[in-house]
């Protein structure tokens, strides 16, 4: 039994006719010549690229970098953000691949969160900060609004108190929609969020179901009427294409709902199928190879005609997996300012984090994250110090993601002309239809956008092109 909610052993046998049968009939005309292109079958790994060097060449024995680094000044002109991992949830979706608790009770939630004070209070005095404050601050996780009123204002008293949010533009609370209350939605707005993220994923309840949400439709109903009536400066909604079991009419049904409830923006994103999520432990239990979900070229198709059909109400598509109703409103800014290689400190159990120069990551148990701050100690785990090459790669990788790369900006920034330094990279995918580029930088085209995560690996240096990504 493929135990996923509603996906029987039956059922997925079905699933994958259909998507095999649907993928025979999109044949490709090339002159005289009809083919039917081979089909990339969405199989366990990480297909989204975060960051660079990979996660897996980060190491424990180069944590003193770490430390290092955050007892130098900072590095001049970088602009500094916090970012708060709150790992609860109230139910473990079968594809997610965060690091959540789904059993914590109250008294464990508040240990949890005294460790992140403390671990502020700990930034608060090292020279890397520098009299910085932080430009944006993001609550990411698991799900931040699964805490209580009691609970967040007590950290967020604490975290303005360490470091002002003055000058904070952006303040981003990712939000499960069935967590929501409406006094919980106005203290948000209270303590300053300007940037509301909504996991709907899908409007359909039974895939709701089968994929492990916690959450119903009607739920997102309530929760995004409340929220709207508080008056958030943006709200976000998340949608996944691809989720287990889904259809080409539930595809399209949840967009003209999402189009419909007429967010501020709009995040799509492809199911992939991590190491670490409960749909992968099933398919290595039956020893089966290909995940039950759509194929790529599905959920590349499926994004595509999101992304259109947000265009057409006119939303304007500013990276890989997000457009906007009005651009000069919505922006991101934490998306932004990190993929041009801002400083972010990453609180809470397995968080990652940028400062003066270097990479790390936090403990990622609960144990050695709350022991290590009880006894003092910042909980870094692994640390690397990217070299400026390295620097460059991360900023331009990260970048493309946008849909456009500027070629002065790293010849300001690195003096490396990347035209130059990716002429046979940026070549091929010109040749392959993926993209166009001149004196003025890159600019990728709409297939080219699409896929792009599975785009990047060929500009990692060599050493890391066919390296684990975690
Ligand atoms: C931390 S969650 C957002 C807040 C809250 N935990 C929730 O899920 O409602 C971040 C988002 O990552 C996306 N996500 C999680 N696992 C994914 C996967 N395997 N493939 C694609 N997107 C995924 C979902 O859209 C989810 O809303
Ligand atoms: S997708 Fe969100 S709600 Fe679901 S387990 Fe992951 S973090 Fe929790």
């Amino acid at each position: 039994m493929f135990v996923l909610g509603a996906i029987s052993k039956k059922n997925y046998g079905a699933l994958r006719r259909r998507i095999k049968l649907k993928a025979a009939m999109q044949v490709v005309t090339i002159g005289n010549r009809t083919d039917v292109p081979p089909r990339e079958e969405t199989r366990e790994g990480n297909y989204f690229v975060s960051n660079y060097p990979p996660f897996s060449f980060w190491k424990p024995e180069r944590v003193n970098e770490a430390v290092d680094a955050l007892n130098r000044a900072p590095v001049r002109d970088t602009p500094l953000g916090v970012y708060v991992h709150i790992p609860f949830c109230r139910k473990r979706c079968h594809f997610c691949y965060f690091k959540v608790y789904t059993g914590k009770d109250s008294s464990e939630i508040e240990s949890y969160l005294d460790a992140v004070r403390t671990e502020l209070a700990l930034y608060a005095d090292k020279p890397v900060i520098g009299g910085r404050k932080p430009r944006f601050i993001y609550f990411g996780g698991g799900t931040p609004s699964y805490l209580s009123t009691k609970q967040l204002g007590g950290l967020v008293d604490e975290m303005k108190r360490l470091m002002p949010w003055n000058e904070a533009e952006e303040i981003t609370f990712e939000c499960e929609p069935g967590t929501l209350t409406e006094g919980k939605l106005e203290m948000l707005r209270e303590i300053g969020v300007t940037r509301l993220s909504l996991g709907i994923e899908s409007f359909d309840d039974g895939l709701l179901r089968s994929n492990g949400r916690a959450h119903v439709s009607k739920e997102i109903e309530r929760a995004y009427t409340f929220a709207r009536s508080v008056g958030f400066p943006q709200i976000n909604i998340d949608l996944i294409a691809g989720m287990v079991g889904q259809t080409e009419e539930n595809w399209r049904e949840t967009v003209r709902r999402g189009v419909e409830i007429d967010p501020d923006s709009v995040t799509i994103y492809q199911m992939e199928v991590p190491f670490n999520t409960t749909i992968s432990k099933e398919m290595r239990d039956q020893g089966l190879d290909v995940a039950p979900v759509a194929d790529w070229q599905t959920k590349r198709a499926w994004a595509d005609y999101g992304f259109s059909e947000y265009r057409k109400a006119g939303y304007t598509v500013t990276s890989a997996y997000t457009a906007v109703k009005d651009p000069a409103k919505a922006k991101f800014v934490y998306r932004n300012l990190l993929w041009a290689g801002a400083d972010m400190l990453g609180l809470g159990v397995a968080s990652f984090s940028h400062a003066g120069g270097t990479h790390y990551q936090n403990e990622h148990g609960w144990e050695g994250y709350i022991d290590r701050l009880g006894k003092g100690e910042l909980p870094i785990y692994r640390a690397l110090t990217p070299k400026p090459l390295e620097r460059f790669v991360r900023e331009f990788v990260l970048q493309m993601k946008l849909g456009n790369v500027e070629r002065s900006y790293f010849l300001d920034k690195y003096a490396i002309d990347m035209n130059e330094q990716f002429a046979t990279e940026l070549g091929q995918l010109r040749d392959e239809g993926h993209l166009t580029f001149d004196d003025h930088g890159v600019r990728l085209s709409n297939q080219g956008i699409l896929q792009v995560d599975r785009l990047l690996h060929r500009f990692f240096l060599p050493e890391h092109r066919n390296a684990r990504y975690a």
